[in-house]
């Protein structure tokens, strides 16, 4: 885990910057996977906001976690032409099999599960993205054997 001093590091160079908190989450992010705890006084410190602003933002803004994700990030989509092809049922039946909630983390670390809005794959739905692998016509029993769970 980072200290607050290492993370003072990574995001001083854009205090300058007009709107610096998304690109600080984002450096920090970047950084180390994830947006820990000990972020969140830096942040409010350096940018004079309180710490609930910077939480708020935090959990707006989905693609910032607050936890290291698991060794694999399974996507799977949950827009328009997806759910018209079932999508909707996939994702349920994978989320409750893996026993975890969108954005969670399997106990043994192995998956973490996120939505996405639309893979560029709609001809092929229900589409998801393992690791950056993009997997069409996918259905839980797919998904599951893909991440070994
Ligand atoms: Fe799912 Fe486009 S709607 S890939």
């Amino acid at each position: 885990t980072p200290s607050a001093e290492d993370i003072r590091q990574i995001v001083a160079p854009l205090t300058a910057l007009e709107g610096p908190l998304l690109p600080m989450l984002h450096a920090i992010q970047a950084e180390w996977g994830h947006v820990p705890q000990a972020a969140v006084p830096v942040l409010a410190d350096l940018l004079n906001l309180g710490r609930a602003e910077v939480l708020g933002v935090i959990s707006f803004y989905h693609d910032f976690r607050d936890h290291p994700a698991g060794r694999q990030v399974l996507k799977i989509c949950r827009a328009e032409a997806c759910q018209a092809m079932g999508g909707t049922g996939v994702a349920a039946e994978t989320l409750a099999r893996l026993g975890v909630d969108w954005h969670g983390t399997t106990p043994d670390g192995a998956v973490t599960v996120e939505p996405v809005y639309c893979l560029g794959l709609c001809a092929c739905g229900p589409a998801a993205m393992l690791d950056g692998r993009l997997l069409g016509r996918v259905d839980a029993d797919r998904l599951l054997a893909e991440t070994g769970a």
